[in-house]
Parts: structure tokens; C-alpha cells; sequence
């Protein structure tokens, strides 16, 4: 079996709210249980709304954030409540990058400084070639090192990010939308740039987008979340033409579908994404479901797999039939 980089076993983060006495009823649940396992060479797409707490799980994976509750391995160990400077080795496999390389890059630090700044962080210094190996394997040059962020387009801006992700030769990438920040004519050349440095150096990814068509693009499997809990997860193909959960539906029947004379029964998602502070009981998705019924207000549908087909996998009580909507 391939080698296990990332894994999350029912990881839940839960944020106090200001000035309230902590108490789980009132927490914000961004993440409410969630399991998830990336494995060598594969690049993985997570989906949802704005406010699903994406987020929120990239930076409990990285270990940016301490989960509430639940595991998180790194390359087979369990790192759930490893810090300081015992975190080096998980920063050596695990990197993000972020959406906005604006924030996310120091406006007063030169490039070379910025790219430097992963090595100190694990007690090395790095050389002048192996910063100019960096800017080049992100299409960048040595006349580079000595320029400020400012100096740079938003797509360049984006580059410097992901070479200070990869100083430290991690395996994995979690990429919190990576392209969102940018115009669309340069988004293709990142994600271009993404899809050759996983060649290249055999990189694995998580990518993070409420762009369903990102998505698409460069991820094998994709997985849907909703209110801080994963709704439906599989093979790209598999989900993209035949998603099981209403949820998936509704949002992909927004997105134009490639084929040109094919068509897609659009479907609106009445009311609005309820808070995370309280979830509806049972089913998180049953207060804007179609097809939702009583039951659906009892438990959590746990996710299993969609009939006959073991790598798909949806939560829910009532899932679509596993036929392709476009014939
Ligand atoms: N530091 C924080 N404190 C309180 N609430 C937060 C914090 N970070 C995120 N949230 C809340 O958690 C939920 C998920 O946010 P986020 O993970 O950023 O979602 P996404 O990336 O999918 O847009 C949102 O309701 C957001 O307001
Ligand atoms: S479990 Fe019920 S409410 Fe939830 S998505 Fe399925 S049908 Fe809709
Ligand atoms: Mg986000």
C-alpha cells in the first residue's frame, strides 16, 4: 500500500467565541469531525463554500493549529500534540501555502530572506545556491533574490510563496486556495507550475478551493466539505459526474459543464449556510436539502460508500444514484 503521509482521525476544531466563557455549546465548531488520509503521490481537493472550514483544517493538518479533539499523522506518527521545536520534523514534510501572497509574505524582507527564513526555522543556513535552485525551480531567477514583494506581480508574488513552502523538500503541499487571489489568465500558470514541480520532485498535494473548477484541474479526489464535516469524497471523475450527496449536486449544478450542448439541471440552494455555532442536529446539510426527510434530523449520516463503487463515499441517507447525469 502506498506510503501514508497525511492522516486525520475525527479531527474537531473548535473556536471560543470572545468574551464568553468557554463552553462547547457555544464555540464556533469550524471543524466537527472530520477523517481524511493523503497518501504519496496524490493530489487531493478540498471543496466547499466559504465558511466550511477549509481553513481551518489545512492549518490543524500543518499543525499551524492545536485540534480540539482528535489525531493527526504525519508520515505514520502521530504528531496531535507535538510543539515547539519538536514540530521541525513535521515541517520538513508537511508546508502550506497560502492564498493571499500579499499577507503572506513580509513586505520589509528581501526575497532571499523570505526563502531563508524555512531553513533557520530548522536550524540550518541555507546557501546562495540553493536559493537560486529555488527561485528557479518556481521560474524565477538569482536577479530575484535581492528584490522586495512589492516588486512582483500577484502570480511572481505566488511563486515566491511556494518556493519558501519548498526549501525544506517537504512531500507535501497543503495549498489553501492558491489561485483565488489571482487573475484568472495567471491562475492556469500557477496550477501549470503545481502540476510540473509534482513531477518533478514527486510532490503530493492538497488543494484547498471553493472554485470547484480548480478543482478539477489538477486533483485525482476531491473531497466536499460542509459545515466543518466532509459530505462526500471520491475519485474526481466519480464525483464530478456523478456526485451522490445533494449538496455536491446543488453546487456543482452552478458550475458550466465542459461538453459544449451538454446540459445541467440547475439547482438553487435555498437559505443560508447555517452558523457554526449552532449546526442543525442530524444531518448538518437537512435545512437546505431537497431531499431531505425526518430521519435526516436524527443522527449524522456517516460516511460510507455509494452503491458498488468503494473509493466514493457520501454522507447521507438518501444518496443520488451512482449514474452519470450527463447521458
Ligand atoms: N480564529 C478563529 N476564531 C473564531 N472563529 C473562526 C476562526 N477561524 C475561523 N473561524 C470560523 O470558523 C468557520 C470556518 O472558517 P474557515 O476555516 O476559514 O472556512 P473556509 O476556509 O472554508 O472559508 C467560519 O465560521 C469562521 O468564521
Ligand atoms: S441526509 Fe438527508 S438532509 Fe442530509 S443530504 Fe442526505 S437527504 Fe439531504
Ligand atoms: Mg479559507
Amino acid at each position: 500500500m502506498t506510503e501514508e503521509l497525511l492522516r486525520l482521525d475525527g479531527v474537531r476544531k473548535y473556536f471560543g467565541l470572545r468574551g464568553v466563557p468557554w463552553q462547547a455549546a457555544q464555540a464556533v465548531r469550524a471543524v466537527d469531525g472530520v477523517s481524511f488520509v493523503v497518501r504519496k503521490g496524490e493530489t487531493v481537493g478540498l471543496v466547499g463554500e466559504s465558511g466550511s472550514g477549509k481553513s481551518t483544517l489545512a492549518r490543524v493538518a500543518t499543525r499551524l493549529l492545536d485540534p480540539t479533539a482528535g489525531r493527526v499523522e504525519i508520515g505514520g506518527k502521530d504528531v496531535t500534540r507535538v510543539r515547539g521545536r519538536r514540530l521541525r520534523p513535521v515541517r520538513r514534510r508537511v508546508q502550506m501555502v497560502f492564498q493571499d501572497p500579499q499577507a503572506s509574505l513580509n513586505p520589509r524582507q528581501s526575497v532571499g530572506t523570505i526563502l531563508s527564513t524555512p531553513f533557520r526555522a530548522q536550524g540550518t543556513r541555507p546557501t546562495r545556491t540553493q536559493l537560486v535552485e529555488l527561485l528557479h525551480q518556481v521560474g524565477l531567477s538569482e536577479e530575484h533574490l535581492e528584490r522586495y514583494p512589492h516588486e512582483f506581480s500577484g502570480g511572481q508574488r505566488q511563486r515566491i510563496g511556494i518556493a519558501r513552502a519548498l526549501a525544506v523538500s517537504p512531500d507535501l503541499l497543503i495549498c489553501d486556495e492558491p489561485v483565488s487571489a489571482l487573475d484568472v489568465s495567471v491562475q492556469a500558470q500557477v496550477l501549470n507550475l503545481l502540476a510540473d514541480l509534482r513531477d518533478e520532485l514527486g510532490l503530493s498535494y492538497v488543494v484547498v478551493a471553493h472554485d470547484l473548477a480548480v478543482v478539477r484541474q489538477v486533483a485525482g479526489r476531491v473531497a466536499v466539505m460542509y459545515l466543518g464535516t466532509i459530505v462526500e469524497e471520491g475519485p474526481s471523475d466519480q464525483v464530478y459526474n456523478a456526485p451522490a450527496h445533494p449538496y455536491t449536486k446543488a453546487l456543482l449544478s452552478a458550475v458550466p459543464v465542459p461538453e459544449p450542448g451538454a446540459v445541467r439541471e440547475r439547482i438553487v440552494l435555498t437559505g443560508d449556510v447555517p452558523t457554526p455555532i449552532a449546526p442543525p442536529s442530524g444531518c448538518p446539510f437537512r435545512t437546505r436539502c431537497y431531499r431531505a426527510e425526518d430521519v435526516c434530523a436524527t443522527e449524522r449520516p456517516v460516511l460510507q460508500p455509494v452503491a458498488g463503487q468503494t473509493e466514493h463515499l457520501a454522507a447521507c441517507y438518501f444518496p443520488e444514484p451512482p449514474t452519470s447525469e450527463r447521458t
